[in-house]
C-alpha cells in the first residue's frame, strides 16, 4: 500500500520565542507545502529519503538516534507503525517546497505529513489531534524544547492563535487586500540552538525579561483582534513593536534589520523576523496595491523573496 500526504509550511506574524514560555502568538499556514509518499516494504526496516536535501538513510526497528537530519522522519514514521501494530516496514519519500532552516515550519510540515501518509498507507486516517501531538514528538528531537505551534498550523492550516497551556483559537481573518512577502537574509540557522540561547538569558535576568514576554503576549491578543477587524494599519504597527521585542531578546541581525527598515521605507505597513530569528527569513506585510514598489526595494537586500497566500487547507492525505 501507498499514500500520499502534504501539509503546509508556516509564519509567525506575532509571538515567536515568548510562546515557548506560554504567552500567546499567531501564525498563518502559507501556500508552500511538504509532500510525503509512504509505501509499506516487507522487511521490518524504515528507508526515508529527502529529495531537497539528496539525503536518504535506512533505519533498523526500532529506529536509533544518529543526529542525522532524517533521523526525526524516522521516529514519527515508526510511533505511526508502533500505534497501528504494524509488522513491517515503511519507506518515506519527502519532496518540499518549504525553505528548510528558515523559520517556516519545515520540519513540522514534514513531520506531519509523515504521519498522516504513514498511517493513510496502512488503512487509517488519524484524527488532527493525534497527527498534531506526535508530530510534537518528533519536533522536540528536532529543537528541544518546542512550544507545539508548529505542529499545530501545519496540522489545522489557516490562521491561529495559540497558547501552549490553552491549545489554539482559529481566528476568521480576510487577507484579501493585503500581500505577506518573505525576504530571505541568505543565513540557514538552527531554531534549537536559539531557543536554548533566549531561554539562558531569560533564566539569566528573569525579573527583565519577564515584562518583556508579558507584553509580547498583550501585544498578540491585540493583534488577533486588529486582524480580525482588518485593521491592517494597526496589524503593521503591532509586527514592528513585536520586532522591536525580538531584538530586545537578541534574535535580530543585521541582515534582518536591513531587510525590515528597507521594507518599512519603501511603504510596507509593517515588517519583523519570522520564526527563530538569527537569519531566516524577514515578514513583510503591505497593501496589496504597494507590492510592486515594495518588493523592488526589498530585491536590493535580499537574495531570495517570497509572495505568498495564507493556505487554508491543514494536512490532506490521499491513496
Ligand atoms: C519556531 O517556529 C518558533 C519558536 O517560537 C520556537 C517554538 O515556538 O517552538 C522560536
Amino acid at each position: 500500500m501507498r499514500a500520499t500526504a502534504s501539509a503546509p509550511g508556516k509564519v509567525i506574524l506575532f509571538g515567536e520565542h515568548f510562546v515557548v514560555k506560554d504567552q500567546p502568538a499567531i501564525a498563518v499556514a502559507v501556500s508552500l507545502r511538504a509532500y510525503v509518499t509512504a509505501t509499506l516494504l516487507k522487511e521490518k526496516t524504515i528507508r526515508v529519503y529527502s529529495r531537497n536535501l539528496a539525503l536518504s538513510r535506512e533505519y533498523t526497528l526500532p529506529p536509533a538516534d544518529d543526529k542525522n537530519p532524517l533521523y526525526p522522519v524516522a521516529h514519527a514514521a515508526f510511533t505511526v507503525l508502533n500505534k497501528l501494530g504494524a509488522y513491517h516496514g515503511i519507506s518515506i519519500e519527502i519532496d518540499s517546497e518549504i525553505p528548510p532552516s528558515a523559520g517556516m515550519g519545515s520540519s513540522a510540515a514534514v513531520s506531519v505529513a509523515t504521519i498522516a501518509a504513514t498511517a493513510k498507507a496502512m488503512g487509517e486516517d488519524l484524527r488532527l489531534e493525534e497527527i498534531s501531538r506526535m508530530a510534537y514528538e518528533a519536533e522536540r528531537i528536532v529543537h528541544g524544547r518546542p512550544s507545539g505551534i508548529d505542529n499545530t498550523i501545519a496540522t489545522y492550516g489557516g490562521a491561529i492563535a495559540y497558547r501552549k497551556s490553552e491549545g489554539f483559537l482559529r481566528l476568521n481573518v480576510d487577507f484579501k487586500d493585503v500581500s505577506l512577502i518573505l525576504a530571505d537574509t541568505g543565513k540557514p540557522r538552527s531554531t534549537g540552538l536559539l531557543v536554548k540561547r533566549v531561554l539562558d538569558l531569560y533564566d539569566a535576568f528573569p525579573s527583565v525579561l519577564e515584562p518583556i514576554y508579558y507584553a509580547a503576549g498583550r501585544l498578540a491578543v491585540e493583534a488577533a483582534k486588529m486582524m480580525e477587524r482588518g485593521d491592517w494599519e494597526a496589524v503593521g504597527a503591532l509586527m514592528n513593536v513585536n520586532h522591536g521585542l525580538l531584538s530586545a531578546i537578541g534574535v535580530s541581525t543585521i541582515e534582518l534589520e536591513q531587510i525590515v527598515y528597507a521594507a518599512r521605507e519603501a511603504g510596507a505597513l509593517g515588517a519583523k523576523l519570522t520564526g527563530a530569528g538569527g537569519g531566516g527569513y524577514a515578514v513583510i506585510l503591505c497593501k496589496r496595491d504597494h507590492e510592486g514598489k515594495i518588493i523592488e526595494e526589498l530585491r536590493k537586500v535580499s537574495p531570495r523573496l517570497l509572495k505568498l497566500n495564507v493556505e487554508n487547507t491543514g494536512v490532506s492525505t490521499s491513496l
